[in-house]
């Protein structure tokens, strides 16, 4: 038998509707890697990190910034708002974590401007009922459109003052058109702003760096590169629940395409997904249950948002919605994550297809109306909670894995037990 191809670099994304648990797996694989790159999206995510009890929530850096020595990249996918970026780097210094030289930002960044936020809560606040899509509220989407439309001011322009006030100053004046005569809400001032801008800038100015050329010099280091997904694959713009769906692409060709790493060079794609299904925000889900198990799920999940704080709706494992995840993302292993919130209960159901749907697969244009078909399997009375091997876990939980690797197409390689690095169960090293 040929020998497998060795993993350099790996890339981690959600394979649901994001809030998956990538953080903490992210966290937990970095003691192997030496970068960790994020690549897409923006402080719309949260990545909560459990280390020995205490509680980090990172919106913007790499989770493998409490890792001394490993260095955190932020590729041109990413959408920045520096001034968030600067309240982290602020947070995690006043915490006693070392930053100096292990940040690096794409100067190809787009910035997330103050009038990008005004928009996208106008924009939300003038929906109507059904057609809300539940943002974070964070400027993503309009920061987006204007990368797009190919107006967005890019972090490295800011090195170069006089050009960056004189796109800075046609850009708002967009903006507060729209936001004055479309939206007819307060406008955002200009020189505040501006000056705002430069400061920040100025801060984060040695951290800005040419970051393709900084990972390919890695990878022909033969040093390990994870590539952190944020939000996950059902929110994807292309193939998620359009239009309740975030800006960028976070499927795992978004790891390419927002860091400058080609496809090729990408070598294995872990998919972390909750052994339930959760989702904030608006939009479809077709396994969501209004019920008693739905409300254990989110209580005994601690199911709020790690950046909005809003709750999160609840429902059954949804194997086709993950089934087509692997097939978008070319997920190689899956990581399935808060085992133990199933603990104790009867039965549980897998959805396996949809009633009445041309495809197995939810195609995104039907997703809103899909009915589930689901499979009924036995639960466990035992806890899962910090359950280290899989031999001690109960027969029943580890007759439900298994069904969910069948169903869904991929093995099933790291189980995580509670929110603690610890309490994880590794089936296949990531790395190596
Ligand atoms: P936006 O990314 O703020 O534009 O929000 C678009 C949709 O994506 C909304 O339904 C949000 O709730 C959802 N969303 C954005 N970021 C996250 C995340 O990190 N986890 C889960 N859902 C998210």
């Amino acid at each position: 038998m040929a020998p497998e191809r060795t993993t350099q670099t790996l890339v981690v994304l959600g394979a649901q509707w994001g809030d998956e648990g990538k953080g903490k797996i992210v966290d937990l694989l970095t003691d192997r890697a030496d970068v960790v790159v994020r690549f897409q999206g923006g402080h719309n995510a949260g990545h909560t990190l459990v280390v020995k009890g205490e509680k980090t929530v990172l919106h913007l850096l790499p989770s493998g910034i409490l890792h001394a020595g490993v260095e955190c990249v932020i590729g041109n996918g990413v959408v920045l708002s520096m001034a968030d970026l600067l309240k982290e780097i602020h947070e995690l210094e006043a915490k006693g974590v070392e930053l100096r030289g292990r940040v690096r930002i794409s100067s190809a960044c787009p910035l997330i401007l103050p009038s990008h936020i005004a928009l996208d809560q106008a924009r939300e606040s003038t929906l109507r009922g059904g057609d809300k899509i539940g943002t974070t509220g964070r400027g993503i989407g309009p920061a987006y459109e204007d990368k797009v439309g190919r107006r967005a001011i890019h972090l490295g322009l800011t090195r170069d003052e006089a050009k960056f006030s004189a796109r800075l100053e046609e850009l708002f004046d967009y903006h507060n058109f729209l936001l004055a005569n479309y939206y007819r809400v307060a406008t955002v001032e200009l020189a505040k702003a501006r000056d705002e801008l430069l400061k920040q800038a100025g801060e984060l100015r040695p951290m800005i760096a040419d970051t393709v050329e900084i990972l390919h010099g890695h990878r022909r280091a033969g040093r390990r590169i994870l590539f952190e997904g944020a939000q996950g694959a059902l929110l994807d713009i292309d193939h998620g629940t359009y239009p309740f769906v975030t800006s960028s692409n976070t499927t795992s060709g978004g790891a390419a395409t927002g860091s400058g790493f080609g496809p090729l060079y990408l070598d294995r794609v872990l998919g972390v997904a909750k052994a339930y299904a959760t989702r904030v925000g608006e939009g479809p889900f077709p396994t969501e249950l209004f019920d008693a198990t739905g409300e254990h799920m989110a209580k005994a999940g601690n199911e709020f948002g790690s950046t909005t704080g809003r709750g999160r709706r609840c429902g059954w494992f949804d194997a086709a919605a993950v089934r087509l995840a692997t097939q978008i993302n070319s997920i190689s292993g899956l990581c399935l994550t808060k085992l133990d919130v199933l603990d104790g209960m009867e039965s549980l159901k897998v959805c396996v297809g949809y009633r009445d749907a041309p495809s197995n697969s939810p195609a995104v244009e039907s997703y809103g109306r899909l009915r589930p078909l689901y499979e009924e399997l036995p639960g466990w009375r035992e806890s899962t909670r910090g359950v280290r091997s899989v031999e001690a876990l109960p027969a029943n939980a580890r007759a439900y894995i298994a069904f969910i690797e069948e169903t869904v197409g991929a093995p099933v390689e790291i189980i995580s037990t509670s929110p603690d690095r610890e309490d994880t169960i590794v089936l296949r090293p990531p790395f190596g």
